[in-house]
């Protein structure tokens, strides 16, 4: 689906973000065209977004003086309708079919996909008038983002903060892709294991989890349903993931296990320990103990493991490493029975954490070398190599 997409933006305390989903739009290469209402525009003057779009900003239904109504005219050019963010009397009034306004005559006007992101003070937000609102839009086929727990204009928390403008511009994304994935299970693992020496050191590696997440978002917004087990992240994990967290390498392995079966593709990028300790202390270690070494048992190999019971399921391995990179990689491509592995060079300045990786995909009939791609243009990248290659 391709067409220009329709911004709009309602009278809530957030609507200065969709200036940044705007921006994220057009940055991106869409067509954005916004229509404030009133009281939206009281909050932002269509002159800030005039500076990001090139698009028609609008906000009288009254304004244009052509045969066509502009309300008529914008839902034709549109193939996605987003209010973000969208206050309780948005909602109200769409879920009664009012169109006193520019912005609800184009709701009602237009038939394609519609999107709403509400924002607005959690009483507003769980009276039950505007869940019973909610619920009869979501009942005529429109999308909700559900906002989420935040601080709120008094400093309070409650739920009714916008949700995160990453998974709403997904959303978006989402409705643009065909849904070449929809009813496959995508298990993937990422961040990086620690192993406890004892209950306040470890062995782990600086893995970000940031791989992990990105394939995450790509392969959602194919229709795949996506599972992460993560270890140790830090990074905000989309609200549409299902995350399952675990810290070492035994729990990682357990909870693979029983995830594995009920997947059709398994995607390993978390780094896993190799080693742990064999007798991990339940006292921290004093300062004073005179520690010469520390020994180590080598973990179990998850991959070589769950590969045992593969059948048809799929399975993409990463490899990180500092030297032999091609050959090093092609002998796990084999010995874990892996339908596609990228390997990542890694070491100083490189992999863990840059903004940019250079590597190799190699599969069966792949091999494509890799360099300067962000982690978001890697997984697309990857997502790419395997729809052409498998569906
Ligand atoms: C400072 C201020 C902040 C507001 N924030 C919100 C909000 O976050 N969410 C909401 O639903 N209404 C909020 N309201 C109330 C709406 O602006 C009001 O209901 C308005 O009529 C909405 O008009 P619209 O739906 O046409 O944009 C706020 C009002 C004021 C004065």
């Amino acid at each position: 689906m391709s067409g220009r997409i329709i911004i709009g933006v309602t009278g809530s305390i957030a609507a200065f973000k969709s200036l940044e989903l705007v921006r994220m739009l057009v940055k991106n290469g869409k067509e954005i065209d916004v229509i404030l209402t009133e009281a939206g525009e009281r909050f932002i003057p269509k002159v800030n977004f005039k500076s990001f779009t090139s698009g028609t900003v609008a906000s009288d239904l009254w304004s244009e003086e052509v045969n066509q109504p502009i309300h008529i005219k914008l839902s034709k050019a549109a193939s996605i309708l987003v209010v973000v963010p969208a206050s309780a009397d948005f909602i109200a009034k769409a879920a009664a079919g009012i169109a006193d306004n520019l912005l609800l005559s184009t709701f009602l006007a237009f038939n394609g996909p519609k999107i709403i992101a509400p924002a607005m003070n959690p009483n507003m937000y769980k009276n039950p008038i505007t869940l019973r609102n909610i619920r009869t839009l979501r009942k005529f086929g429109v999308d909700f983002i559900e906002p989420t727990t935040g601080y709120m204009a008094d400093y309070l928390i409650g739920v009714g903060h916008l949700a995160d403008l990453q998974d709403i511009f997904d959303y978006i994304e989402k409705y643009e892709r065909k849904q070449v994935l929809k009813g496959k299970k995508v298990l993937i693992t990422a961040g990086g294991t620690r192993e406890f020496l004892d209950p306040v050191r470890f062995i782990g590696n600086p893995s970000t989890g940031t791989m992990g997440i990105e394939l995450a978002r790509e392969f959602w917004k194919f229709g795949a349903e996506v599972k992460l087990i993560s270890a140790n992240i830090s990074k905000q994990i989309p609200s549409y993931i299902k995350n399952i967290e675990v810290i070492n390498s035994e729990e990682m392995l357990k909870v693979v296990r029983k995830n594995f079966k009920a997947s059709d593709i398994f995607v390993s990028t978390a780094a896993i320990s190799d080693f742990t300790p064999r007798t991990p202390k339940k006292v921290k270690i004093k300062k004073s103990t005179d520690l010469k070494e520390i020994k180590l048992k080598r973990t179990i190999d998850i991959i070589k493991e769950i590969s045992k019971h593969k059948g048809k399921k799929k399975i993409i391995g990463f490899a990180a490493e500092t030297l032999n990179l091609e050959s090093e990689a092609e002998h796990k491509l084999i010995e874990k029975k892996l339908d596609l592995i990228v390997g990542n060079y890694v070491g100083k300045n490189r992999g863990f954490g840059e903004i940019t990786s250079e590597g190799i995909i190699l599969g069966e009939k792949t091999r494509i070398e890799f360099s300067g791609l962000t982690k978001p243009e890697l997984s697309r990248k990857i997502l790419e190599v395997i729809l052409q290659v498998w569906y």
